[in-house]
Formats: C-alpha cells, structure tokens, sequence
C-alpha cells in the first residue's frame, strides 16, 4: 500500500487526477471505476480541465441507492451526469452505473459483474471511504468475498450523508454495490479521503487488523493499493513519517 500525505485535499486529489491521467494516456481503453460522494469531486474536475480523450474509455461505477429516480439529483446516475460524463467525450453505451430500480436485483448484480468480466476487468478503481472504513457502500460486517448485491447502509453513514439530502430522514436505507470481492479484482485501487473525519477509518485500513468491521482493511491483501490523503486524514497514522519520507524519496521513474 502507497501512502500519500499532502498538505491539502487539492494536492492529494491533483496526485490522483495525475495517476489517472497517465493511464488513460497510456491505454485509451481503460476500464475505470469510479466513486461518488463529496471526496471524488476536485478530482472529477481536474480530469476535465486536463481535457483527456475518454471515447474509448469503459467506466463501472460502485454503487448506486435502491429506489432513487435515475434523474434524482442524489442519485448516483445524476451524480455522475451531473459532475464528470456531461463534461467529457465519454460515449454512453461504455458507462455503467448500478440500477437501483432493476426489477430483480439479484439477476442484475449477476449481470453486472459479468460486464465487468467482459470488459476485461477494472484497470483502477477510484475510491472513497465511509468513516465507518465502508469502501463502495460494504458496509462494516461486509463479507470480504463478497459480490455486487444489495446492502443496508448502517446509520453512520446515513447520518454522513443526510448533508446530500437535506434531512437524514430522506437518505434511502438500502443501495446496490460492487462487492468486496470485485473491488479486490481491479488492478489497482486509489482510494482518496480528505479530513479528520476520515482519520480513524484511514488508521484502521492502514496499520489495523484486516478485518470486516473495517472493510476497507482488506486492501492490505491487495498487490496495487494507493491512498491519497490530506493531513486531517493522515492525523491519526502511528507511521505518517515513514509514509511521507518514502514518498519524498522515489525513484524518479516511479513519481507521477
Ligand atoms: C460512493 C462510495 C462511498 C463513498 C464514501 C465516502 O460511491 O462508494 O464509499 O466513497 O461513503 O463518501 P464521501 O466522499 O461523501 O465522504
């Protein structure tokens, strides 16, 4: 796992926009996946600045609320319309988002993960995490094999995201989410978190057990994991200096 601390969510959020920039020019057929949520935001809009080619590219994103309306504004599909794919030259027919209104869910999580297969699998999975260490919305006690399938959002991360919606009240109690087990299938994860309030889920991911109570603890297992953090984030890691000092000391053809 690579550690990045920055001073700032702009620094760290450019380093990431960096990494995904050099592979969509180096394979202008990537696969991403992508995240929503306020973390992946800056990032989202230095990838349009840099006026990349996305028309070759094929994006999974991880989840999506059960019973939104696709043209809710919190839905993930608006979301993502809203914040990145109007902006870019990204063909529709290569965009896939969870449908949390699929009339059988099982099927359609089934369905969803054999696209991904026959894509050819995630090339970089963008992530965020929950405060409660959820990555994609696997939430704590997620199985660490798990698939895409539906999930109940546990009510941190319901009050988390009650910002969104105006009122806690109106944040749907169930989403649809890749599952564990295919996030740990993409080849490389790049998971961003920005402030304090992210500063003991990144602790636990990092230095804690690998363990289901914080799912995102299981890309320790993962060959290909970078994390990019501001200092809030970073505040609570035993090791920061350790992580900062071997970044600042990279080889020159590993520094992006
Ligand atoms: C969203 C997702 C979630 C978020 C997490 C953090 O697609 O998969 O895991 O990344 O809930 O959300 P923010 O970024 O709003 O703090």
């Amino acid at each position: 796992m690579e550690i990045i601390i920055q001073p700032t969510a702009g620094e760290a959020a450019g380093i990431a926009a960096r990494i995904i920039a050099r592979l969509l020019r180096k394979k202008p057929d990537a696969v991403l996946g992508l995240a929503t949520g306020g973390t992946p935001l800056s990032l989202y809009q230095m990838l349009i600045g840099m006026k990349l080619d996305w028309s070759r590219v094929t994006t999974f994103n991880l989840d999506e609320y059960i019973g939104l309306p696709r043209e809710h504004p919190q839905s993930y599909h608006g979301f993502m319309w809203e914040n990145l794919f109007r902006h870019v030259n990204i063909r529709p027919e290569n965009i896939h988002i969870p449908d949390g209104n699929a009339a059988d869910m099982p099927a359609f999580c089934a369905a969803y993960e054999k696209s991904i297969r026959a894509a050819g699998g995630i090339d970089l999975q963008v992530l965020g995490i929950g405060s409660d260490g959820h990555i994609g919305f696997n939430e704590p006690s997620s199985s660490l094999a798990s698939r895409t399938r539906i999930k109940t959002l546990t009510p941190q991360t319901r009050r988390d995201n009650a910002r969104f919606f105006g009122s806690e009240d109106l944040v749907p109690f169930h989403v649809v989410t890749m599952g564990i087990g295919t996030i740990m299938e993409a080849r490389t994860n790049l998971l961003l978190a920005f402030s304090e309030n992210k500063a003991a889920a990144i602790a636990g991911m990092v230095e804690g057990p690998v363990t289901a109570n914080n799912p995102a603890s299981v890309l320790q297992l993962h060959p290909s994991v970078k994390v990019c953090v501001d200092e809030p984030a970073a505040s609570q890691l035993e090791r920061a200096d350790y992580y900062r000092w071997v970044y600042a000391n990279k080889p020159a053809w590993q520094v992006v």
